[in-house]
C-alpha cells in the first residue's frame, strides 16, 4: 500500500504510513494567489493500492483538495483507491431539516464516490444512517474507547459520562463502557434559524463526582459551555470534555476552560492545541 498524506493531514498521514511500514508518496501542494489549490504526487503509484489522507477542515479548501488529490489518484492508475477522511464535513447537515434545503454530506460522499474511490474510512461521523445509502463500503471508527483510555490517568473519583445531547449518547455509553462509569443524556434544543442552543436542565447524580462530556465535534463550543456550567451548577467535583473532532472556531477553547472545565481532550482528527490523543493507531489497525 502507498499512502498519500493529504496537505490538511501532513503529520497523521505520516504517522499511519509509518504505522502500516508503507511506503509514503509526498505531494506538492500551494495556493494560488487567487485561492485556488493546486497539488502534485510526487512518486510513481500505478498499479498500486492507494490510501489518501486527508481531513476536512478548515472545510471547504480541504474538501476541494480531497477531490483533487483522489481523482488524480484514479487518472494516474493506481489500482485501488481508499480515502481517509478522519473528520468527514457537512455531515451535520445529513437531512431536509427545512423544505429546499440541501443534504450536504450526500453531496460530499456522492461526489467522492463518483471519483470512483473504492472505500472510505472516516471516524465517528456525526450520524451513520446516511452511509448505509452508499454502495461504497464506508467505514466509520470510533475514537470513544481511546478517549475513555486517556481519562483513565486523572483516577476519576466516581465518574459520571454525560452527552450534552441526545444524538451523542451512544459514544458517551462507549466511553463509560471504558471507564465502567455510570453515563446519562443531556437534552439540546437548535433554533434552525439562529442555530442558537438551548439546554434543558436535567437533574444528575453528579455531586461530587467526576463528570466526562462526550461529544463527536466542539464547534462554537456552546453546547458544551451548557453542559459543563450545568455539571458544576449541580456539584460535580471536576469537569472533563472528551470530543473526536474539536474544531474550536473563534475563542470556544477559552469560553469551555471559563465554564470551569478541567481538561479538553480532542484527537489528531483535526489538529490543534487540544489534540492530545493520535487517531493513527485507529486508523492502521483499521486497514491491517
Ligand atoms: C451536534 O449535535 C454536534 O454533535 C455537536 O454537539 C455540535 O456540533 C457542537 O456545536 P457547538 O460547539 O457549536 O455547540
Amino acid at each position: 500500500m502507498i499512502v498519500i498524506p493529504g496537505p490538511a493531514s501532513q503529520i497523521l498521514g505520516f504517522k499511519i504510513g509509518n504505522l502500516l511500514k508503507a511506503k509514503v508518496v509526498p505531494l506538492d501542494y500551494k495556493r494560488f494567489p487567487d485561492g485556488e489549490a493546486y497539488i502534485r504526487i510526487d512518486g510513481d503509484i500505478q498499479g498500486e493500492h492507494v490510501a489518501v489522507v486527508q481531513s476536512t477542515f478548515p472545510t471547504d479548501p480541504h474538501l476541494i483538495e480531497l477531490f483533487l488529490l483522489l481523482d488524480t489518484v484514479k487518472e494516474l492508475a493506481a489500482s485501488k483507491i481508499t480515502a481517509i477522511v478522519p473528520y468527514l464535513a457537512y455531515a451535520r447537515q445529513d437531512k431536509r431539516f427545512r423544505p429546499g434545503e440541501a443534504i450536504s454530506i450526500k453531496t460530499i460522499i456522492r461526489l467522492i464516490e463518483n471519483i470512483g474511490v473504492d472505500e472510505l474510512y472516516t471516524i465517528n461521523i456525526h450520524e451513520d444512517a446516511v452511509l448505509s445509502e452508499f454502495k461504497m463500503p464506508i467505514i466509520n471508527l470510533s475514537a470513544m474507547n481511546a478517549i475513555g483510555t486517556y481519562l483513565k490517568k486523572y483516577d476519576l473519583k466516581d465518574p459520571y459520562i454525560v452527552s450534552p445531547d441526545q444524538g451523542a449518547e451512544f459514544l458517551a455509553k462507549e466511553v463509560a463502557e471504558t471507564l465502567h462509569a455510570d453515563v446519562s443524556s443531556c437534552f439540546k434544543k437548535r433554533d434552525l434559524i439562529t442555530g442558537e442552543i438551548e439546554t434543558e436542565v436535567v437533574k444528575l447524580n453528579v455531586k461530587g463526582r467526576d463528570t466526562v462530556i462526550i461529544d463527536d465535534i466542539i464547534s462554537t463550543g456552546g453546547t458544551i459551555v451548557n453542559a459543563a456550567k450545568m455539571l458544576k451548577a449541580q456539584g460535580a467535583r471536576r469537569v472533563f470534555v472528551g470530543a473526536t473532532h474539536a474544531l474550536l472556531i473563534q475563542n470556544a477553547r477559552t469560553r469551555i476552560m471559563q465554564a470551569q472545565v478541567e481538561e479538553i481532550i480532542g484527537t489528531d482528527s483535526v489538529l490543534s492545541e487540544v489534540s492530545k490523543i493520535s487517531v493513527a493507531s485507529l486508523i492502521a489497525d483499521a486497514l491491517t
